[in-house]
């Protein structure tokens, strides 16, 4: 379990700007941000950055949001399923994160879950999904109810936490397929799944498909997780 402490003091304001939140991220770092040319570049600026046991989760957000799509570079971890999306892990970021590509078929979507108190980034490698926004049930088995709904498209990022809500995510294209790219701090191998309906909870086990380009022979049947 990672011992990181975790700061952000800009991330949640969605009223800002990138180039408004570059500028107080440099302000306040007091050095020029990291340059992000490819993804080899992104996993080593993220191995960086965790290094430290007080990571700064709007920096985390920033060399997610520089970094820019170039299939070539992911497409050994991109593996998909007939039935479902799948989970591949890239980067065990030495325990102290995840880094892992999610491929989603036509119309493939995940339940409402919650992040298990990690934070979540969220950026798009290829095609554009939505994220559906729910709060946490007021009270046991009532319906939960819908706050926001964003569509992601190439090269955006978004990020939650358990203090933001819970979320669907979902590929609603009906002829295209959609890969992004996940960072989960710290690492976690169970989260909550809540029907939309009644919020009834049931915990999750989250597996990968594949691990480092190579698939998992173990996983038959996966069952329902996070994303
Ligand atoms: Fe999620």
């Amino acid at each position: 379990m990672s011992i990181c402490q975790y700061r952000s003091e800009m991330i949640n304001n969605n009223n800002e700007d990138d180039e408004c939140r570059e500028i107080k991220l440099v302000k306040h770092l007091g050095h020029s941000l990291p340059e992000v040319g490819s993804l080899s570049d992104l996993i080593r600026e993220l191995n960086k950055l965790f290094e430290s046991d007080n990571v700064n989760v709007d920096l985390v957000h920033y060399v997610m949001k520089t970094y820019k799509s170039n299939p070539v570079e992911w497409k050994k971890f991109a593996k998909f399923d007939r039935f479902r999306y799948t989970r591949n892990l890239v980067d065990n970021g030495n325990g102290k994160y995840n880094l892992m590509l999610l491929c989603w078929g036509e119309g493939q979507g995940s339940g409402i879950h919650d992040h298990a108190n990690s934070h979540c980034f969220m950026k798009m490698l290829q095609g554009s999904l939505e994220e559906i926004r729910f709060a946490w049930p007021e009270k046991e088995e009532s319906e939960l109810g819908e706050i926001g709904r964003t569509r992601l498209n190439l090269n955006e990022v978004c990020y939650i936490n358990d203090s933001l809500g819970l979320h669907r995510v979902e590929n609603v294209s009906s002829y295209d397929t959609a890969i992004s790219l996940h960072l989960y701090c710290p690492p976690y191998d169970r989260c909550t799944v809540f029907n939309q309906k009644n919020g009834k909870k049931t915990s999750s086990t989250v597996t990968f498909y594949s691990m480092f380009g190579k698939k998992n022979k173990e996983i038959e049947a996966p069952i329902p997780e996070d994303n």
